[in-house]
């Protein structure tokens, strides 16, 4: 008997004990809520999502500062997928694509006899600068909706950069290596680090309005941040 009520109070202590254990734990997750950390990645996720769509338009990266320290070998490799419609050796002939011996720094159109399609003349320049071609590389159809070129690109910049580099040793006399100025005039057009920094401000300044919009995840994002740094 004595025995009995022994357990019975051993097992009311136990489950008090599991119950006080559960409740702390509760207890814990209210006070120390998870959430407020996800909330505060959410905003710097918003906000870095926002900055980098404006920093960062659909495009091409500049390359051509890349271009004079490039792997030559590896842009060798990269023309394999060229391959399946260019030649590039001099007097090569056309495929699906036209020969490609001494295209870079030379005419848009540049193989006598050959089927362009005519829609890379109506884009850019008459030439295919080091520039040029890193834009048409990059995505041919966005570069010229109605070339011919049925290619989906090559998308990395370094990759781009290396066939650049190999492509040029592909000519009679291999072009110059992209000037100072080419490289500067390059970054200016596809990659403006002013104009993305002055873009908020201007909108502040011409439509108090919608400036008030990323003021306001500003001003949240600091508030949220101290959180964290308090426990
Ligand atoms: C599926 C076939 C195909 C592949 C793969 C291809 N091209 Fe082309 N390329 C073409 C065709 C077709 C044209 C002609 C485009 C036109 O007239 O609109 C062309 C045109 C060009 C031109 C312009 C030539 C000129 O005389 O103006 C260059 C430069 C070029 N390609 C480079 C490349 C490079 C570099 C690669 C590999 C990264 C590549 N192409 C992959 C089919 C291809």
């Amino acid at each position: 008997m004595g025995g009995m009520e022994f357990n019975k109070i051993f097992a009311a202590i136990l489950v008090a004990g599991i119950v006080a254990m559960f409740g702390g734990f509760v207890a814990k997750q209210l006070v120390h809520p998870v959430e407020s950390e996800e909330f505060a990645f959410k905003i710097e996720a918003a906000e870095a999502s926002e900055g980098g769509a404006a920093a960062k338009p659909a495009g091409p990266d500049p390359i051509l500062a890349l271009i004079a320290t490039a792997d030559v070998g590896k842009g060798e490799k990269i023309a394999k997928a060229c391959a399946a419609c260019h030649t590039f050796t001099k007097g090569g002939p056309a495929g699906v694509g036209p020969n490609l011996w001494g295209v870079l720094g030379g005419p848009k159109d540049h193989m006598q006899g050959y089927a362009y399609s005519g829609a890379l003349l109506e884009v850019g320049g008459k030439t295919w600068t080091y520039a040029e071609l890193n834009k048409f590389l990059w995505k041919p159809k966005a570069y010229a909706a109605a070339t011919k070129m049925s290619f989906a690109g090559v998308k990395k910049p370094e990759e781009r950069a290396a066939l650049l580099a190999w492509l040029r040793t592909q000519a009679d006399s291999p072009k110059p290596l992209p000037a100072e100025a080419d490289i500067a005039a390059e970054n200016a057009e596809l990659a403006p680090p002013a104009a993305t920094e002055a873009a908020p401000a201007a909108t502040d300044a011409a439509a108090p309005v919608e400036g008030a919009a990323p003021a306001a995840v500003d001003a949240a994002a600091p508030a949220t941040a101290e959180k964290p740094a308090a426990h």
